[in-house]
């Protein structure tokens, strides 16, 4: 396994592996991993003959300084961890590598309000940010498969947009998400979580899977109040609880739209927590 911190030699690496005729799936992550971002190195490994991951706490995607400062980095255990899945290599650039000076990185692009509403709407700027880290990174390792997680929908459904419009070759593929036993979705958030917390958070699973299992279009509004009142008896507090359609993110409107998903984002003390669970596709 090599890791690369800077441009030039990870570069120089890809395009030899690429003139071997090798084929390149890259996995995004900001570190703190846990087995839900194996499950993304796993998937890579069986399609690509090489697998990259790169680690890199994203600034500009943070909406709020104190996340960024709390965000677990972990480095030496994420590498040990990428190692003994077989990870050929690791991208852990510093924010000068990735945002150098004089150079031009803005991503001016109309999301057509994908990112405006829900988590948009809670962390003004996120999805701009995350839309300018990942072109960024996909100029760097101009992979032909890019993998991300379901766990982030709205994030994968802009990227995937982005890859559209920017008609940029690299195919995305979605992995499902990764649960803990108890139903928790695995975030490296997690580990912020105080004990009373991570029991308390699983009203979040358990709501989504109710939606799932009572979906019907007339009781759209019944199940989200009834949700909505659980997430808040338990001592969380939610932000916005919704079925919507997994297209364009819009709310559900008629009994004909199908790929239906239901969708959470709510605080569990001082950690915010998002999950989602297909209700059909
Ligand atoms: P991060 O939160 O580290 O997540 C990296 C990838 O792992 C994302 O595609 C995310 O959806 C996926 N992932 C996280 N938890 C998962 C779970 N429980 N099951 C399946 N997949 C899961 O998302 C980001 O980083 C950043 O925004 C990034 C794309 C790297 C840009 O900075």
């Amino acid at each position: 396994m090599q890791v690369f911190v800077k441009e030039k030699g990870l570069k120089q690496r890809i395009s030899y592996l690429k003139s071997k005729g090798k084929s390149i799936g890259f996995v995004p992550t900001m570190g703190a991993l846990h087995d839900g971002h194996m499950q993304l190195i796993k998937a890579s490994k069986q399609k690509c003959d090489i697998t990259v991951c790169s680690i890199f706490v994203n600034p500009t995607q943070f909406n709020n300084k104190e996340d960024l400062v709390k965000y677990p980095r972990t480095f030496e255990r994420d590498k040990e961890l990428l190692k003994n899945e077989g990870v050929d290599i690791i991208f852990h650039p510093t924010a000068e590598v990735v945002y150098p000076k004089g150079l031009d990185l803005s991503v001016d692009m109309d999301l057509e309000g994908l990112d405006t509403i829900w988590e948009g709407e809670f962390r003004p700027g996120h999805f701009k940010g995350v839309v300018q880290v990942v072109k960024r990174l996909l100029d760097l390792v101009e992979p032909g498969y890019l993998f991300m997680g379901q766990k982030d929908f709205q994030q994968f459904t802009i990227i995937s947009m982005m890859l559209r419009k920017l008609k940029i070759s690299t195919e995305l593929i979605v992995v499902p998400i990764h649960r803990e036993k108890s139903g928790l979705a695995m975030s490296s958030r997690n580990v912020r979580l105080t004990k009373e917390f991570k029991t308390k958070s699983l009203v979040l699973s358990r709501m989504l899977k109710y939606a799932k299992d009572n979906y019907r279009f007339d009781k759209i509004s019944e199940i989200r109040k009834y949700a909505l009142g659980k997430i808040e008896e338990e001592g969380l507090k939610p932000e916005y609880f919704a079925i919507v359609n997994g297209y364009d993110l819009h709310e559900v409107k008629s009994s004909d739209e199908n790929y239906i998903i239901a969708i959470v984002a709510a605080w569990a003390g001082e950690i915010r927590l998002i999950d989602n669970i297909i209700i059909s596709k």
